[in-house]
């Protein structure tokens, strides 16, 4: 078992990681759900057919009075039209403020509940019950988010869990590239805090689907990293923008391939590579260790096809309206050293220049 404890402005929350971990709501978090006049769980609609009877079950020997809204699988639950079907659901079930919400899927349906918990009745408190890999990291420290048309996560609000439980018997049902999206949050994650660590992962043969035994651990120490820097800095206002490294050009690729081709972590792994490319102009990491990066990231079955599939143009225009530019400026995290974070404004000039660089060097 794995716990770690997470401390933000006025709460503190733990996340457990372990087998069989929904049993917890019978001891340690059955005071919270008997408090609770109703429970409504918010579940992803694949991970509730394939796991939403025993955690049913397991919730209603504590609490009976149980609403259950499925919602699309994946991203496309995010929706304003999803959050306001929800919000009409949980008023006719009669959901009041002291009822709680379990977010049960991926960091889709966590972002979705966060939002639907932190706004219904001016704000309910919510349990995440993370199925992906990727989820260690959305899961942890407070964001939620729906889209709109017109791009990701424009509506949504700081709110924080009462508890993250990671029950590591889900994640056997988990497709190959759902584990390459959470192991890309995991070495990203390890690139902007600890060099070693780093190390470890580059040189593990098995990255992209570890053994079981040694999953909790690395899971627990990249919730470890974003713990710290949510800590230090819960509304994102400093530190933690390091968590975006890898991000600005990931989420380019992300918006150019229609959020469809690769997922959120395959995208962000394209993305890392572009700001190692970027880290050797900018920053003093030794010559080589994006190609070090890429090579490893293509022999573990990371795609980079995108970057030939669309021109330099058509990303920076999806760079240009990210949210987190500024009056069109550009801003990366890029590394000094490895473990060692830093945010940069870059010109256009060099965002192109590091573009070439890196089909160079993906072209091998
Ligand atoms: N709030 C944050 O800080 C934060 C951080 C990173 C990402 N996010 C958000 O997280 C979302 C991505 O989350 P995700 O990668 O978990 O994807 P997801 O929730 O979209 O799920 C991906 C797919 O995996 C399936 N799935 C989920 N659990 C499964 C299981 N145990 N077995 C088999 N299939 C399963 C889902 O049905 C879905 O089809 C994005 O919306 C992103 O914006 C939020
Ligand atoms: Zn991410």
């Amino acid at each position: 078992m794995g716990v770690l404890t997470v401390e933000v402005p006025n709460k503190t929350y733990d996340v457990v990681i372990e087998q069989n971990v929904y049993e917890r709501l019978q001891t340690d978090y059955a005071p919270l759900l008997k408090r609770a006049d109703r429970v409504g769980i918010i579940a992803d609609e694949f991970v509730y057919e394939t796991y939403g009877d025993t955690l049913v079950e397991i919730v209603q020997s504590v609490q009976a009075n149980v609403s259950v809204y499925e919602v699309p699988k994946g991203e496309s639950c995010k929706t304003l039209a999803v959050y306001g079907d929800i919000q009409s659901f949980l008023l006719k079930e009669g959901l009041t403020r002291n009822s709680i919400l379990l977010a049960f899927g991926g960091g889709a349906v966590g972002d979705l509940t966060g939002f639907v918990a932190a706004t219904y009745m001016r704000g309910i408190p919510f349990i995440q019950l993370p199925t992906t890999i990727l989820a260690h990291d959305s899961a942890v420290g407070g964001k939620t988010a729906i889209n709109l048309p017109e791009g990701k996560n424009m509506v949504g609000a700081f709110h924080q869990p009462e508890a993250v439980l990671f029950d590591l018997n889900v994640f056997k049902s988990l497709p190959a590239r759902e584990w390459r999206s959470g192991m890309a949050e995991l070495i990203k994650h390890a690139y902007i805090s600890d060099a070693a660590w780093t190390e470890q992962l580059l040189a593990e043969p098995k990255f992209a689907q570890p053994a079981f035994e040694t999953l909790e651990s690395e899971l627990l120490r990249g919730v470890r990293v974003k713990a710290d820097i949510v800590r230090e800095d819960t509304f994102e206002h400093g530190a933690r923008k390091f968590l975006n490294f890898g991000h600005t050009f990931g989420h380019a690729v992300e918006a150019a391939t229609h959020f469809g081709e690769l997922s959120h972590g395959e995208c962000v792994m394209i993305g890392m590579g572009y700001a190692l490319v970027l880290s050797e102009t900018l920053g003093s990491i030794d010559e080589g260790e994006a190609a070090r990066f890429i090579q490893f990231a293509k022999a573990q079955g990371y795609s980079f096809d995108p970057i030939f599939d669309h021109s330099f143009d058509h990303f920076l225009s999806y760079m240009q309206k990210d949210k987190k530019a500024s009056f069109g400026e550009l801003y990366f995290v890029i590394l000094e050293t490895i473990g060692t974070p830093r945010v940069v404004n870059v010109d256009v000039a060099t965002c192109e220049q590091t573009f070439q660089t890196l089909q160079t060097i993906v072209k091998g």
